[in-house]
């Protein structure tokens, strides 16, 4: 078994959700926070509409992050699109909308910002989603220098983006390092592991790296731990303290 090779392209700081905790999460708002804090890299969550348009929402339904109520597979673009998707953050987003991934891919593209798109299922819905995100990623970066780094904790998803667009870079996402994080890594045909960073050792850190792999850990928002994994030879924080963040090197 063995690593592909592969040019790690990414800045070490990620932006968490675009404008980790600043914006409303996977808003264009954020994406323009992130931006303007001198982000390269941003992570946000892509699932499927009823009509099967690609939109930024992290959980399966719009009730959190939204002034509407019902899940996201339920309902149209055309629907989700009337939400305000900013008045629950802060008054001053009022009036955001659900971005497509369309919308968002364009603006990170147009500044030079790297992206990790987590391919975020709706129950159900996870191997429709994996081929449609991985084949809108092969479209809409096919004039890029770097493409995107695709993740999923659903390996469905994952299984399916591999076969629709092989030639893009995967990321396993891991909430506990399981034993067998090497197989599933050879598995997906996986460049790195995603994993929560509460349960990020040296040990692991090093062990991944001997097999040839990336390590990114969510999500960090204590400048010391960030400072601490980054001395371990971490390659990615993920953190919704993009201001804090600032004495971290790596944006
Ligand atoms: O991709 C890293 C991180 O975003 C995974 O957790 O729940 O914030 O999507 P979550
Ligand atoms: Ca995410």
């Amino acid at each position: 078994m063995s690593a592909p090779a592969f040019d790690w392209p990414y800045p070490a700081l990620i932006a968490h959700r675009g404008g980790g905790r600043h914006a409303p999460e996977n808003t264009l708002a954020a994406m323009r926070l992130g931006a303007s804090e001198g982000y390269t890299f941003v992570e946000y969550d892509v699932k499927l509409t009823r009509d099967n348009i690609l939109v930024l929402m992290h959980d399966d339904t719009v009730d959190r992050c939204t002034n509407g109520q019902g899940r996201v597979a339920d309902m149209t673009y055309a629907e989700l699109s009337q939400l305000d998707a900013g008045s629950w953050h802060s008054p001053a987003f009022a009036g955001e909308r659900v971005p497509t991934f369309e919308a968002v891919v364009q603006f990170l593209l147009a500044n030079g910002i790297a992206s990790n798109v987590e391919i975020k299922p709706s129950l159900g819905h996870e191997a429709a989603t994996g081929t449609a995100v991985a084949l809108a990623c092969r479209a809409l970066w096919a004039d890029a220098s770097v493409p995107p780094l695709l993740s999923s904790f659903s390996e469905v998803a994952l299984a399916a983006a591999h076969v629709a667009a092989p030639e893009l870079p995967r990321a396993l996402l891991l909430s506990e390092p399981t034993a067998d994080w090497r197989e599933r890594l050879v598995k997906y045909d996986c460049v790195a592991l995603n994993i929560n960073q509460k349960r990020a050792t040296p040990e692991l850190i090093a062990a991944v790296h001997d097999a040839g792999y990336r390590m990114a850990a969510y999500t960090v928002n204590d400048v010391a731990r960030a400072k601490q994994l980054r001395e371990w030879g971490m390659d990615g924080i993920f953190t919704d303290e993009l201001v804090a963040m600032r004495d971290v090197a790596g944006r």
